[in-house]
């Protein structure tokens, strides 16, 4: 439907270049982080997805650096846990120094802390953003009225807010209230909730020679969302990042979105 190529990024309110495909990271630890996250990069992914509540943004830092990529070739996002809220600023301090970087490429609030939007917070956020060690800011796990909160006390929108998105939980109605807001909508949790033995996206999948989980992924760049799959196998970081040489046709698109309950 889209010709998309891998060096297809969508550009943010602040002006940083995020690439639309970016590797998961949550629950790899040790060896599985390392390796994958110089896996990815060797694959060629430019955009890597960490948080301090993974515990692993030091191995992800490591492998960052041993990738002999620029640090301004690949991006880097991490995320600032609920319960550091009044600690954020060192906590992003505690982000990149694990990490061996000057600045990330986005910071996220993981959760509203206590469930509220806590603008408290977002105001420190901003204040990383225009000391340059955030080049961007969003949020995670957060409803249109929470973005609409941190809108009203800064009057600066959240960049991104990462949620878990799949065919299953598409609703255009989310992706259009965000998009209104100059907020990108980044997808978590692409396959783990999704049915890879959905007959739809088996058969789209065989109609291309794909697998169902690059059938989803292509979907999610058809329709201009940002994706992070995560993988502890090589085979399938390199599947998972392997969706340029076939197209949905908007016909398979939109028996894709109907897979939304
Ligand atoms: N902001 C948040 O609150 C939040 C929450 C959850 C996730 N995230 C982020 O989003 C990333 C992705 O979400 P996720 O890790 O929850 O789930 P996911 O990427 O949808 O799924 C990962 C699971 O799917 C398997 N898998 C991966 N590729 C596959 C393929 N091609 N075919 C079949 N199975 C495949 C993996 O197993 P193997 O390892 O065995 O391949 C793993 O068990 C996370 O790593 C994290 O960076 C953010």
């Amino acid at each position: 439907m889209t010709k998309i190529t891998p060096h297809d990024r969508l550009t943010l309110a602040s002006g940083g270049q995020i690439p639309l495909i970016g590797f998961g990271t949550w629950e790899l630890q040790g060896s599985e982080a390392y390796d994958g996250v110089r896996s990815a990069l060797e694959i060629g992914y430019r955009h890597i997805d960490t948080a301090t509540g993974y515990g692993n943004e030091q191995l992800v830092g490591a492998a960052l650096r041993d990738s002999g990529l620029g640090r301004d070739e690949v991006f880097v996002t991490t995320k600032c846990p609920p319960e550091n809220a009044g600690r954020e600023l060192e906590t992003l301090d505690q982000s990149l120094s694990l990490l061996g970087v000057d600045f990330v490429d986005l910071w996220l609030v993981h959760w509203p802390p206590d469930g509220r939007a806590r603008p408290e917070t977002w105001a420190q956020f901003v204040v990383a953003q225009d000391q340059g060690r955030a080049k961007a800011i969003g949020v995670s796990n957060y409803s249109i009225g929470q973005i609409d909160e941190l809108i009203s006390a800064s009057g600066r929108a959240p960049e991104v807010n990462q949620i878990p998105w799949s065919p299953y939980s598409y609703d255009p109605s989310q992706a259009a209230a965000l998009a209104e807001r100059g907020t990108r909508l980044e997808g978590y949790s692409p396959i783990k909730n999704s049915n890879l033995e959905q007959p739809v996206l088996v058969e789209i999948a065989r109609a291309h020679a794909k697998t169902p989980a690059q059938v989803i992924l292509r979907w999610h760049l058809e329709r201009g969302f940002i994706v992070i799959p995560r993988s502890s196998k090589r085979s399938r970081i390199e599947e998972n990042s392997d969706l340029y040489d076939f197209e949905l046709s908007p016909e398979e698109v939109s028996r894709v979105d109907a897979l939304a309950g």
